[in-house]
């Protein structure tokens, strides 16, 4: 049919499973799955291509003004592209993370990206769209039918994390996670749930139990089954 995709707004800080729950939660219900942080991340990557410095606002403005950006909405195809390069594997380097907190400070950069990630759930071809941030359920998606804040203790993050990143030492991952929380968080506060977003902690859940959570919220609030 014709009505716009319903958006389901997922926040919540690294280490939260937020990205792989989100997937998840989109191939149950047939929905796209939007990762916002990769485009922050892909900007980072194309600053830092160009040998130029993420930490000057004025540096990170001027490249996106030939920041040519795509991502694939499909849950089990994601893919992220810089112009023609595929960047999906790329903008997960440890250097790209340590840079991307003074890519997404910078008001207009946020701005650019917002509009685009709006643009990006009107225009997707599924009944829905998780779109999963920092700052969804606030300022990109205020509106959406679904807000939900996932959260997890800061150890059981940290722990989640350095399991992903196997071969790094646990107590480097701990510190790297723990700076870029506090750096991001002095931009959108994603450590605490606004009026009317929905809280799901995982500390206690595992995997499976994380997505039939969030499933039960999204159904809850938009009816699907
Ligand atoms: O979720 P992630 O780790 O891929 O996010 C990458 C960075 O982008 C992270 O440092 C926070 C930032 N970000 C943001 O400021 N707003 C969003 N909606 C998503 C990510």
């Amino acid at each position: 049919d014709s009505r716009e995709p319903v958006a389901v707004a997922i926040d919540g800080p690294a280490g939260s499973g937020k990205s792989s729950v989100s997937k998840q939660a989109a191939r149950r219900l047939g929905y796209g799955y939007l990762d916002t942080g990769a485009a922050y991340r892909a900007l980072a990557w194309h600053v830092l291509s160009r040998g130029a410095e993420t930490a000057d606002a004025d540096v990170v403005v001027a490249a996106t003004e030939d920041f040519d950006y795509a991502i694939s909405l499909d849950p089990d195809r994601y893919w992220v592209r810089v112009g023609e390069t595929d960047v999906t594997d790329a903008i997960r380097e440890p250097r790209v993370s340590a840079a991307v907190s003074g890519v997404a400070r910078v008001p207009e950069v946020r701005e650019a990206v917002n509009a685009l990630f709006r643009s990006l759930v009107a225009a997707a071809d599924a009944p829905g769209v998780i779109v999963e941030g920092r700052d969804i359920t606030t300022v990109v998606l205020p509106d959406a039918p679904v807000r939900i804040l996932l959260t997890a203790a800061p150890e059981v993050r940290a722990a989640r994390r350095s399991a992903e990143l196997s071969g790094e030492d646990a107590g480097a991952v701990a510190a790297a996670l723990h700076q870029r929380d506090a750096s991001d968080a002095k931009v959108v506060d994603f450590l605490n749930a606004a009026p009317g977003v929905t809280v799901v902690d995982s500390t206690e859940l595992d995997f499976a139990q994380t997505v039939d959570a969030v499933l039960d919220v999204v159904r809850a609030g938009t009816g699907a089954h």
